[in-house]
């Protein structure tokens, strides 16, 4: 499948703001590629910077000049345990899945629970594209151009008491579509958690689709998180339920194997996985392998929210 140019799915207003960017920092970005070809930090760019290949055209990157991975790449190359562990099989096995109709459940210690339908989500929300990138445990990464909106606008419309410490999301329990999900080696549904002051964090999108598509299943059709400074095994798929809890909750992993996966999951490159090392990681579609950064890159934006924290022991 080819995917449409981003140049002809992007909102008008972004394009043109993209354009606009383009035209007064694509030297720039293009500059950025050349000083981390030689070795230095990459400068920083915009946000969700691009820069135009010769035929005029939008060619994405992320805000580091790393440009996105292929659309053949993001839907062919997945972790979907509910389909199976073989990542190069799960777009087969998820091809048919059925993601209508589809709802939404987000309660618990809110003022406000809500059932929100798919449709409603799509049309409710502004969708918008953020080029992210996402650094799997397994030691991989990706650039993703996401189209999404973040979480803290639909958890705003469900009001949060003061009670509520965490987010609890759960993925769709359905073993007749979904084939992994009947072996009994792990805890079904997949269950992630976040602390909320992550959940609110403008980083923490709820993603519809990606390359300006609707999302594919093997990416987590229709609704998925995506927490980019953790390990991708946060960004959970397929979503039905959210919750509003005061106490830590557990997820899939931590209870599969609690000596190596945490709760926090953050990318740290210090806190090596008990069974190999995340000192460097391989960018799909590259043949060397890159040094893995503290956040995934991201600490300027979420640093601050671990101010003080161990992050060894919270790992
Ligand atoms: N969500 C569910 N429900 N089931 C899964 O197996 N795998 C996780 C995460 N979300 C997974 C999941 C892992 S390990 C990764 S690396 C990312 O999804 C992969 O996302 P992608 O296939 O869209 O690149």
């Amino acid at each position: 499948m080819i995917p449409i140019k981003s140049s002809e799915i992007t909102p008008y207003r972004l394009y043109q703001d993209r354009r606009q960017f383009i035209k007064s920092a694509g030297a720039l970005a293009l500059g950025a590629a050349v000083v981390a070809a030689c070795g230095a930090p990459p400068a920083p760019a915009g946000p969700a910077a691009a820069s135009p290949d010769a035929a005029g055209s939008v060619a994405l990157a992320d805000e580091r000049a790393d440009p996105a991975n292929s659309f053949e790449e993001i839907t062919n190359y997945n972790n979907f345990y509910e389909f199976t562990p073989d990542k190069q099989r799960v777009a087969q096995l998820a091809r048919d899945f059925v993601t209508r109709p589809w709802t939404v459940e987000v309660g618990g210690l809110v003022r406000n629970p809500k059932t929100f339908a798919i449709e409603d989500i799509l049309a409710g929300f502004d969708q918008e594209e953020r080029i992210y990138r996402l650094r799997c445990v397994e030691g991989w990464s990706m650039v993703i151009p996401w189209l999404g909106f973040p979480l803290r606008q639909l958890l705003a419309q469900v009001e949060p008491t003061a009670d509520a410490q965490y987010v609890r999301f759960e993925t769709v329990l359905d073993p007749e579509q979904m084939p992994g999900q009947r072996s009994p080696v792990y805890e079904w549904p997949y269950a992630e958690g976040l602390r909320l002051d992550e959940a609110m964090n403008d980083l923490t999108l709820l993603a519809t689709g990606l390359y300006g598509q609707t999302l594919l299943p093997q990416n987590g059709a229709p609704l998925r998180l995506v927490v980019p400074w953790k390990y991708g095994f946060k960004s959970i798929k397929s979503i039905v339920k959210i919750d509003l809890v005061a106490d830590q909750p557990s997820s899939l992993w931590m209870i599969a194997a609690p000596n190596e996966y945490g709760f926090y999951a953050n990318v740290n490159p210090d806190v090596p996985h008990p069974r190999w090392s995340q000192r460097s990681e391989r960018r799909i579609g590259e043949s060397g392998r890159r040094e893995t950064l503290p956040f995934n890159g991201y600490a300027a934006e979420v640093a601050a929210l671990y101010a003080g924290m161990d992050l060894r022991r919270n790992y």
